[in-house]
């Protein structure tokens, strides 16, 4: 049994203000806004300035997070970040945004996890709290993908975009905290991955010249994947939880294409108004879609107390997730 139970105290987000549009990327890339919107669901993607790095984004959502919840920074035990774009190989970015913030001393670290990050973060989190280690702890998925973007391969370039969504998870005699159900595969890294300055291939000019610190993705396969997995999750979540499909009011999903997410909607057999969908605004932002997402909608109080959220992801890992959530007051 917890010692505690876990809520969502407050929620916020940040994406950058410079805005890319299909039509500007039919600029220089041999591509369509109609190929795009089809293929994808995504109208416009926000691209972080030259001087704007992953911990200036995740920052600014905590920092909208802890207004929103009327706690000062120092308040918080704990700060995660889950990231793929950090700010550097090390330190943690987590270290970077509690400074940030004016903490020190408290602890820090990173998810890595690609666009499942989100999911294992909020399990971690809550595990942390549910066993009274901690009390408070920020959340924040944050990415600034266009850094890591081949912009001259449409396959790829067309889909990331860098936001921040950042939730504050408190103690509580409620829990919301209903399950989790993770999984990982890493036989196929090469399926969705950035090599970046890794041990595999340390950076030189020969790397350099073959993209690997750029995302490469093999979007047919993946995508085949993706609704497996994430269907696989939510039904593995929902059972563990002891809970049916007809008793989820919202679906968080990770926004990688809103094929995908149409895919998860019927399967769950969801009306649109409870399907949480922003792809059309922000593309595919890695970690920071799903606290985003969530942090818009409830923010525009569409959420109620009682009301069953599931969080489902997929990515990099390859890897997968799904949490069960109780909104609480
Ligand atoms: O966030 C982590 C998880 N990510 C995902 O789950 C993403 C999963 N994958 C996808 O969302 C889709 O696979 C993509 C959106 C990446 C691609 O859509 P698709 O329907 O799978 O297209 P495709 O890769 O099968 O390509 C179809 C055609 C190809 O041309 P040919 O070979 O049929 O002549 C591509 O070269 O579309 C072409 N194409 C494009 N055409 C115009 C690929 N990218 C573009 C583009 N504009 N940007």
């Amino acid at each position: 049994m917890p010692s505690t139970g876990v809520k969502i105290a407050g929620v916020g987000h940040y994406a950058p203000s410079r805005i890319v549009t299909n039509r500007d990327l039919e600029e220089w890339l041999e591509t369509t806004d109609d190929w795009i919107t089809t293929r994808t669901g995504m109208k416009r993607r926000h691209w972080a300035s030259e001087d704007e790095a992953t911990s200036d984004l995740a920052a600014a959502a905590a920092s909208a997070a802890l207004a929103h919840a009327g706690i000062d920074a120092r308040q918080i035990d704990c700060f995660i970040v889950a990231t793929v774009t950090p700010d550097y190989y090390f330190p943690a970015t987590a270290c970077l945004v509690a400074s940030k913030l004016g903490v020190s001393e408290k602890p820090a670290f990173d998810v890595a996890i690609a666009c499942s990050g989100f999911i294992y973060g909020l399990t971690i989190a809550s595990g942390l709290i549910r066993s009274g280690i901690y009390k408070r702890i920020m959340l924040i998925g944050a990415e600034t993908l266009s850094k890591i973007l081949d912009k001259e391969d449409r396959a790829t370039a067309i889909l990331f975009g860098d936001g921040a969504g950042a939730v504050i998870l408190e103690a509580s005699e409620r829990d919301s905290f209903l399950a989790s159900d993770l999984g990982a595969d890493g036989s196929r890294p090469e399926l969705l991955y950035a090599q970046g300055s890794g041990a595999r291939r340390p950076l030189d000019h020969a790397a350099l010249d073959a993209k690997v610190h750029l995302i490469h993705m093999q979007g047919r396969e993946t995508f085949k994947l993706a609704v497996e997995r994430m269907v696989d999750a939510t039904d593995s979540v929902l059972q563990k939880a002891n809970l049916e499909k007809a008793d989820v009011t919202f679906l968080v999903p990770h926004q990688a294409n809103r094929r995908i997410i149409d895919a998860m909607a019927r399967y769950l057999d969801l009306p649109d108004d409870k399907v949480v969908v922003n792809i059309a605004e922000y593309g595919n932002t890695s970690a920071a879609s799903i606290p985003m997402a969530l942090s818009e909608t409830v923010r525009a109080g569409l959420v109620r107390p009682g009301d069953l959220i599931v969080f489902v992801a997929f990515g990099g890992g390859l890897s997968w997730g799904a949490v069960a959530w109780r909104w609480a007051a």
